[in-house]
C-alpha cells in the first residue's frame, strides 16, 4: 500500500470524521503557510519531566509524588508508572536531535524538583544540575531554544509529607528551588514558566484524588489553589530578578464553556464552570483578585488562608501567558456537582460518536482554540499569549516503518487555523508548542494515551516519527 492509500485507507475507517484527501492537498486548501505566523513566531514541542525522563532514582533523585502515587498500581489505570518511560534521562542528545530534525526551535521541557534538590529545600544535587546543563547545553549547540517549567507535578515526596501544597511553607521552599534554577541555569536560558496547569494538579491532586498525591476535599482544595496563586507571582518575580533578559511566563489549562442551550440556569452554569477553570488562576495574577463573584465559594479562600497583603503578593506581570487548550466544554446546570452545581453535558448525549472523540474521551472543538484566545486576549493585563499545550491522543500502530495518524495531523491543522484567526483579529498570540514531541506517561491514563508526533516503543525505545510529524517537518522548513 502507497503512502496516499493508507492515509485514504486511515480515512475511510476514521468515516465521516476524516475527509479522504491525500494530506498535502488538504493544507493546501485551508491555505496556511509558517510565513502566516510571522517571522517571530515560536514553534515548539513540550514535554515534561516526570512523564518523559525515568531514571526515578538515579545520580541523587529522591522520590517525587508522583513516583509515590504510581507505585501504588491501583493509582493508574493500567497499573504502569514513569520509573522508565521514554528514558529521557540516558537518551535526551539523540532525541533533541531527532527534534532538530523536524525543524522546531523550541523545547519546552520541565526541571525536576527532586533532582536538583532531593530534600526539597537545602542542599543541591550536583549531578541533577549537571543533567539539566547537558539537556541545556545540547540544546544551544543544536539551535533549539530551551523552555523550562519550574513546576510541572513532581513535587518532592519530602515536601508533601510536611503538607505539600496545603502548607503556606511551600511559598519558601519554592522560592528556594526557583533561586537555584536560575541561578544554575539563567545564564543561558532566557525562557522560564513558573507552574504548569494549576487547576489541574490542585483539582485532580488534592480535591479529587484522581492525580498524585491524592488528596480529597475543599480543606486541601482551597489551601492549595491559595499558595499555587502565592507561588505563581513569587516565582515570576524570583525569575525576573535572577535572570538577565527573562522572558518569564507561567501556564493554564483552559476550556472555553458554552451553556447546553440559552436558559438562564445553564448560561450561569456555564459561567461558573468558565471562573473555575479559566480565571481563577489568572484573574489573581492580573491584580484581579480571585473571581469571587461567580463562585462565592473562594471567599472561603480570603477569610480562612489568606493574609493581609496577600492581594498584592499574587499580582505579577508576567510577560506571557502559556495558554494550554485540548477541547471546549458544554455546560449544564448540575444538582449532583456539589459547590459548583455545573457539569458538563456528555458528547454522547450531544449526539456524537464515541469514534470521533480522542483516546482520552475528549472532544476535538478546534473553534473552542479561537474562543478561549479571544477571551484570554481581552484581559488588558495579558501582554502575550503563547500556546504552550495542544495535541491529540489517538490509538497509533506502526505499520511498514511509518505511523498514520492521519486524525492527529487534521486535529493540528484546524487547531493551527483557529490560531492563526485568532491572531489575524488581533489577539497577541505569539507561539505554538504541540502536546507532546513524542508519546509519554499520560498521569493516571499510564502510557495508553499516545500524544507524540513521535512514537515510541516502549519495549525497545524505538522512536518512529509520525506523519504528523513529517508533516510539521515539512511545515516549519524554511
Ligand atoms: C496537560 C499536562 O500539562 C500534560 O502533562 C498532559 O500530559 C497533557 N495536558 C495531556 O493531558
Amino acid at each position: 500500500m502507497n503512502r496516499r492509500q493508507a492515509i485514504q485507507t486511515s480515512a475511510a475507517l476514521a468515516g465521516s470524521f476524516f475527509v479522504p484527501k491525500p494530506l498535502a492537498q488538504l493544507f493546501l486548501e485551508n491555505g496556511m503557510t509558517k510565513a502566516d505566523f510571522g517571522p517571530n513566531f515560536k514553534w515548539g514541542v513540550a514535554t515534561a519531566s516526570y512523564q518523559i525522563e525515568g531514571a526515578w532514582q538515579e545520580d541523587g533523585k529522591s522520590p517525587s509524588i508522583w513516583d509515590s502515587f504510581s507505585h501504588k498500581r491501583k493509582n493508574i489505570k493500567t497499573g504502569e508508572n514513569g520509573d522508565v518511560t521514554c528514558d529521557f534521562y540516558h537518551r535526551y542528545a539523540s532525541d533533541l536531535e531527532l527534534l532538530k530534525a523536524l525543524n522546531f526551535k523550541v523545547f519546552r521541557f520541565s526541571l525536576a524538583w527532586p533532582r536538583l534538590l532531593p530534600d526539597g529545600t537545602g542542599k543541591p544535587n550536583q549531578k541533577g544540575i549537571d543533567f539539566y546543563n547537558r539537556v541545556i547545553d545540547k540544546c544551544l549547540s543544536l539551535g533549539l531554544e530551551p523552555w523550562p517549567t519550574l513546576y510541572h507535578w513532581d513535587l518532592p515526596q519530602v515536601l508533601e509529607d510536611k503538607g505539600g501544597w496545603t502548607n503556606r511553607d511551600v511559598v519558601g521552599w519554592f522560592s528556594e528551588y526557583t533561586d537555584l534554577a536560575t541561578r544554575s541555569f539563567g545564564d543561558r536560558v532566557k525562557n522560564w514558566m513558573v507552574l504548569n496547569e494549576p487547576f489541574s494538579y490542585t483539582t485532580l491532586g488534592y480535591m479529587l484524588g484522581w492525580h498524585a498525591p491524592g488528596r480529597k476535599g475543599m480543606k486541601n482544595y482551597l489551601p492549595a489553589v491559595h499558595h499555587s496563586v502565592l507561588v505563581q507571582a513569587e516565582g515570576g518575580r524570583i525569575v525576573r530578578a535572577n535572570v538577565q533578559g527573562a522572558n518569564v511566563g507561567t501556564t493554564f489549562i483552559t476550556a472555553f464553556a458554552e451553556p447546553k442551550n440559552t436558559e438562564e440556569k445553564h448560561v450561569r452554569a456555564a459561567k461558573r464552570f468558565d471562573a473555575l477553570m479559566n480565571r481563577m488562576f489568572l484573574e489573581p495574577t492580573l491584580g484581579m483578585g480571585y473571581p469571587t463573584d461567580t463562585l462565592p465559594f473562594l471567599k472561603k479562600i480570603e477569610r480562612k488562608y489568606a493574609l493581609p497583603g496577600d492581594r498584592e503578593r499574587m499580582k505579577f506581570d508576567f510577560d506571557f501567558i502559556g495558554l494550554q487548550n485540548y477541547y471546549a466544554v458544554t455546560v449544564k446546570k448540575s444538582l449532583t456537582t456539589p459547590v459548583l452545581w455545573a457539569n458538563e453535558e456528555p458528547a454522547k448525549k450531544r449526539g456524537i460518536p464515541a469514534d470521533q472523540l480522542t483516546t482520552m474521551g475528549w472532544e476535538v472543538t478546534p473553534e473552542g482554540l479561537y474562543k478561549i484566545l479571544k477571551q484570554y486576549g481581552a484581559y488588558p493585563g495579558i501582554k502575550k499569549i503563547i500556546v504552550t499545550e495542544n495535541g491529540a491522543a489517538f490509538p497509533d500502530v506502526v505499520e511498514n516503518g511509518g505511523v498514520h495518524d492521519s486524525k492527529r495531523l487534521r486535529f493540528y491543522q484546524d487547531y493551527l487555523a483557529n490560531v492563526l484567526k485568532a491572531k489575524r483579529e488581533g489577539v497577541p498570540v505569539d507561539g505554538y508548542f504541540c502536546w507532546s514531541f513524542m508519546d509519554n506517561f499520560e498521569w493516571a491514563e499510564g502510557y495508553k494515551p499516545r500524544f507524540g508526533l513521535v512514537h515510541v516503543d516502549y519495549n525497545t525505545q524505538v522512536r518512529t516519527v509520525k506523519d504528523s510529524g513529517k508533516w510539521f517537518q515539512d511545515f516549519l522548513k524554511k
